[in-house]
């Protein structure tokens, strides 16, 4: 038995980008990352109120997900143990920003997937504030875009944080509701792929 701790893994490790009032943008690491509603699309991420980042949510009321893949890993450590108030995280992991759709923060162009967000409530927990947010506007990289234009997430090498340690995903063993999929008889067809909505819940 262990005292009460955090044993929620894996997570997927983000880069949350932010600009302070002046515009200047900064990038920090969350682990502690949700998704919390569907309809309307709705995150949270908790910040420690020791973090610069943190008063720049706060004033702004606005921040950026960035999803990340294996090979952003040096920068995801790196924007997880220097802060903003000393470094330019942009210049020193040579990550680019570029304009967000709906909110003043940028987003990161080598991030596959980024959601633009609107804090909508703001929860202090403990040593954590949990910032619950409206997704105003998502930006796709579209190098994921196959030959018939769907969105191929499962080529981005995407990673994931566990107990300390960064991975990469692996193989994939399954899609959703492939538990309760018809198997198809042996001599006929095999069934176009099921119906499946991409993982909505
Ligand atoms: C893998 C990883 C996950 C982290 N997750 C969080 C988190 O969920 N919330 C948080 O407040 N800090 C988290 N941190 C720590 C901040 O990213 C770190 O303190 C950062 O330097 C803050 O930057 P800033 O001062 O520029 O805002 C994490 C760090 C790492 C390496």
């Amino acid at each position: 038995m262990w005292k009460p701790g955090n044993m929620l893994y894996p997570l997927p490790a983000v880069l949350v980008s932010t600009a302070d009032r002046d515009g200047r943008p900064n990038i920090l690491t969350v682990a502690w990352a949700g998704t919390v509603c569907s309809v309307p699309p709705m995150v949270s991420i908790s910040v420690r109120p020791e973090r610069y980042s943190y008063h720049c949510i706060e004033e702004t009321g606005e921040f950026v997900i960035n999803l990340t893949t294996a090979g952003m890993a040096r920068a995801v450590d790196y924007c997880g143990v220097r802060s903003g108030r000393d470094v330019d995280k942009f210049a020193e992991m040579k990550l680019t920003p570029c304009p967000s759709q709906k909110v003043k923060a940028p987003s990161i162009a080598e991030s596959p997937v980024s959601l633009e967000c609107r804090v909508t409530q703001a929860l202090p927990l403990g040593s954590h504030t949990m910032f619950i947010a409206e997704v105003a506007a998502v930006s796709a990289d579209e190098a994921y875009l196959d030959e018939t234009g769907r969105f191929r997430l499962d080529r981005a090498d995407l990673l994931a944080y566990s107990h300390g340690v960064y991975y990469r995903l692996g193989e994939a063993i399954g899609k959703f509701g492939y538990s309760v999929e018809k198997k198809p008889r042996p001599g006929r067809r095999a069934p176009g792929g099921g119906k499946t909505d991409g993982g909505k819940k």
